[in-house]
């Protein structure tokens, strides 16, 4: 256990999850709950409800995302943080001091390790870069047009073709092979014998977080070999798809507006030129989780890909997942198929100035998405003309606001002399129709997540559907009635549940109730985040069920019923009297 229950509770006590949650989100009573739209997923309605109602089991839980949890999950989820270390921001929260000892874990103390050793290794690299080692390290940079202030302030550095020379320093800092290759900073030697550098012969670009934790590296080759960039693979510090590069710098920009850049040198470059508020995704597609992390710093997002067809693409890709996070994109075009690093160097002296230009320039992405579209259709005929309508009021469909579309309705009916009330009624039916099916798909996908099918977690939900829902719903009944726990024990032991994740609940619950502690008080600490999401989503999905006494002698006959009931498999391969002997027993139970 990490910290000391009575801690926990006090500490739960004293960060009420309402006035956590409050800036993250805008709430609103509704009736007993709060409900405010989710901050780990896109959406227009609000799903996200918190219940605060007993400060023991205050928790949140969004009907939309099937995310759920305390206080101190909430923490940790939005600000990318470890159990321990969310515990501590909240007693640093509420001045409470931290027990002496004991809450120390071996992942959170890993974690601390790899934080230290990127540390180094930064600084190692940093430092390469301006001693004879490091020399076509600094050219390059200068040859790209770098100054030592932009070296400097990103930190960038150089890792020289040696293969041990950082694992050499790191092990004299004290740092164990272990740790460096959990850091991603050394490869095991595939004979098993020692390890050596992750990256050789690259300019550095480290990846900080908005703590200024140094988190992950990104390396590029001087040459023209492949590949061209190579980053850190995820780590217990760094998932790729949920983090940004330089959002420590563009946060701090003084602007709610922010850059999308493909690459890191776009980001730097641009940050050169005096725009600071640019960040770019780390070598793969925009994901929706990026996506909410830049909605918590911005209104606005200007996509600034490089002008190729694989910008184009990338930038068509962005474009509703920008929207569906709730924030208005606009589309940056630069000219003569360049990314913003050349453009910016190709326009010498007046490369801020120019970019300045075209970043005003800049349409947003509605008019990005119908100029587009025409390239596609012969405007020339009537055919064409037709087409090319349909497909554009299929594209202004997508917008949510009813004014929005108004806008692009009355300006395309004006310029293609068309009856505007026939195109906004059948704008409208489309537009229903879209959100209809978009609340489907996120039902449909709502509904598999609580089926269990793939679940890596609760792997046997999927296999035992008809025993996993009465046992889930026998598991909340506990938690919900801890004084029916020694009727339900003597009934059912644990060995009859027939889903793993649920027989540890089962367990776990029914010694906590019996002893008298706070069933949920401390379920954040004693499961991994994943198991104790799937505990908030069964408790989601039965919050509105009432569950009486004559349901729990329901939940209690199923699963009795199904842990005598054997697998097909099994039964073909008994004996006659083992056979009988079960059917025996089938029948007992039965009664
Ligand atoms: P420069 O050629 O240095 O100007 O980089 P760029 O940003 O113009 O490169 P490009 O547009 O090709 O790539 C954009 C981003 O994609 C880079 O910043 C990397 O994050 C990522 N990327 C590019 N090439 C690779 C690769 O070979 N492997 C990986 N993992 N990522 C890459
Ligand atoms: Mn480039």
């Amino acid at each position: 256990m990490a910290f000391p229950e009575s801690f926990i509770q006090e500490l739960k006590m004293r960060n009420s999850i309402t006035e956590v949650v409050a800036p993250y989100v805008s709430l609103k009573r509704n009736g007993r709950n709060m409900v405010g739209l989710c901050p780990f997923h896109g959406e227009k309605t609000p799903s996200f409800n918190i219940y605060d109602e007993n400060t023991d089991n205050a928790h949140f839980y969004c009907f939309g995302c099937g995310v759920g949890g305390d206080v101190i999950s909430f923490v940790m989820r939005i600000e990318n943080l470890d159990y321990v270390d969310a515990v501590k921001l909240l007693a640093q929260r509420a001045g409470m001091d931290l027990p002496e000892t004991g809450y120390d874990d071996s992942m959170s103390r890993l974690r601390k390790r790899i934080f230290e050793a990127n540390r180094e290794a930064a600084r190692f690299y940093y430092k390469s870069l301006y001693q004879p080692v490091g020399r076509e390290g600094l050219n390059y940079l200068h040859g790209r047009m770098l100054t030592d202030r932009t070296i400097r302030h990103f930190g960038l550095g150089f890792a020289d073709d040696d293969w041990s020379s950082l694992t050499k320093h790191l092990k004299s800092l004290g740092f164990s092979e272990h740790e460096l290759v959990a850091a991603n900073l050394a490869v095991q030697r595939r004979s098993g014998n020692g390890v050596f550098d992750r990256f050789t012969n690259r300019v550095m670009f480290p990846i900080i977080d908005l703590r200024g934790n140094v988190i992950a590296f990104g390396g590029r080759i001087m040459t023209d070999q492949k590949p061209k960039y190579l980053n850190t693979s995820d780590t217990p510090v760094f998932k790729k798809s949920e983090n940004l590069f330089s959002l420590n710098n563009a946060k701090n920009a003084g602007t709610r507006t922010l850059l999308l850049c493909e690459g890191y040198m776009d980001v730097i470059a641009v940050s050169q030129a005096g725009f600071s508020n640019a960040v770019a995704t780390l070598g793969t597609a925009l994901t929706q989780e990026q996506a909410m992390l830049m909605k918590r710093y911005a209104d606005e997002v200007i996509i600034c890909y490089d002008a190729d067809e694989a910008g184009q693409k990338a930038t068509s890709r962005a474009i509703p997942i920008l929207r569906g996070a709730g924030l208005p994109v606009r589309v940056l075009t630069i000219p003569n198929g360049k990314d913003p690093d050349e453009f910016i160097k190709s326009q010498g002296a007046d490369g801020p100035e120019a970019f300045r230009a075209i970043i005003e320039k800049s349409g947003n992405d509605m008019d990005y998405r119908l100029q587009k579209l025409r390239g596609d259709y012969d405007l020339e005929t009537s055919d064409g003309k037709v087409q090319y309508l349909e497909a554009a009021s299929a594209v202004i469909a997508t917008l949510d606001s009813a004014i929005e579309q108004d806008v692009y309705a009355a300006k395309l009916c004006r310029e293609f002399g068309v009856d505007k009330n026939a195109f906004m009624t059948q704008l409208q039916k489309r537009s229903k129709r879209r959100s209809r099916e978009a609340y489907r798909r996120q039902q449909q996908k709502l509904r598999k997540d609580l089926s269990g099918r793939g679940d890596r977690i609760n792997i046997d939900k999927a296999r035992v559907p008809r025993s996993s829902s009465a046992e889930e719903a026998l598991v909340v009944y506990l938690i919900r009635n801890p004084d029916a726990a020694p009727f339900i024990a003597a009934q059912v032991k644990p060995e009859q549940f027939q889903n793993a994740l649920m027989r540890r609940f089962y367990t776990y619950f029914s010694e906590r109730v019996q002893s008298g502690a706070d069933p949920m008080l401390n379920v954040t600490a004693d499961f991994t985040p994943d198991e104790a999401n799937i505990l908030y989503q069964i408790i989601g999905k039965h919050a509105s069920i009432a569950q009486t006494r004559q349901s729990l002698e329901e939940y209690i006959k199923v699963i009795r019923e199904e842990s005598v009931k054997l697998r097909q498999d099994e039964v073909s391969g008994m004996s006659g009297e083992d056979l009988n002997a079960y059917l025996e027993k089938l029948r007992k139970v039965k009664q």
